[in-house]
């Protein structure tokens, strides 16, 4: 088997084929996604790319700073042109689990101001349905012991506040990650996304629907971009 890695490397330079000059990017976080950012720096200083990012979180913020990529506040500008992410998982309509690495909230943010959203992946993350990562949603810390519950009785599954040490994982936003372990059956994405978006403690949740435009994913058979016969890119 290809080494993960290298396959995220792989999928993360590829997606910057998507990259023009002139554009505004959205800018993604995670261990895939962070090989475009690093890639689109080589690009700005070795070749001149003119473009300037949005960061999803902090950690991109600090990497995006490091690798010269100019950043603008979303409230500065009228939308991007793409953005480039990762995925927990992907399904064959390319409805999409986000939120592994704790940034969902800002990443759907991103991703909703975006002409188009190209995910960046490993072979591991395609899926028949969704669910077998468990899926991630911020919830707010007050009473977040109660949203748990609702969570849990509404997707009649394990649902627990992810950690980190002894203390809960608080993400760039003061929130809790509240971690649903449904299992592979979230055959109706749409529907659990209105559902759970009712819970009032429920900020945001890692299921991001008729979003996605292509997947440029890696495999041991090199890389291939899938592009979403019902997306903004055809
Ligand atoms: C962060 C995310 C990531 O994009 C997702 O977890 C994939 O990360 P990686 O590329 O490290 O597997 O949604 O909130």
């Amino acid at each position: 088997m290809a080494d993960v890695e290298a396959l995220k490397r792989e999928a993360g330079i590829e997606a910057c084929k998507f990259v023009k000059n002139g554009m505004k990017v959205g800018l993604g976080t995670g261990s895939t996604v962070k090989h475009t950012v690093i890639e689109l720096g080589s690009r700005i200083s070795e070749e001149g790319l003119d473009i300037i990012g949005v960061p999803t979180s902090l950690a991109t913020e600090k990497l995006a700073k490091e690798v010269g990529i100019t950043l603008v506040e979303l409230s500065d500008i009228d939308g991007l042109d793409i953005v480039i992410d990762g995925a927990d998982e992907y399904d064959p309509h390319f409805q999409l689990i986000k939120g592994g690495g704790a940034a969902l909230l800002r990443e759907k943010i991103v991703a909703q101001e975006s002409s188009a959203m190209v995910v960046v992946a490993d072979d591991r993350k395609k899926v028949e349905t969704l669910g077998a990562f468990p899926l991630p949603i911020e919830v707010t810390p007050f009473s977040h012991e109660a949203t748990v519950r609702s969570l849990s009785r509404l997707l009649d599954c394990r649902v627990n506040i992810r950690m980190s040490g002894n203390g809960p994982v608080i993400t760039d936003n003061g929130n809790m990650i509240a971690d649903a372990h449904s299992g592979p059956k979230i055959s109706d994405p749409l529907t659990s996304e209105s559902e759970i978006l009712m819970i009032a403690g429920v900020v945001q949740v890692g299921l991001f629907n008729n979003m996605c435009d292509a997947v440029v994913l890696a495999g041991s058979n090199g890389v291939e971009t899938i592009i979403n016969p019902n997306g903004r890119l055809i």
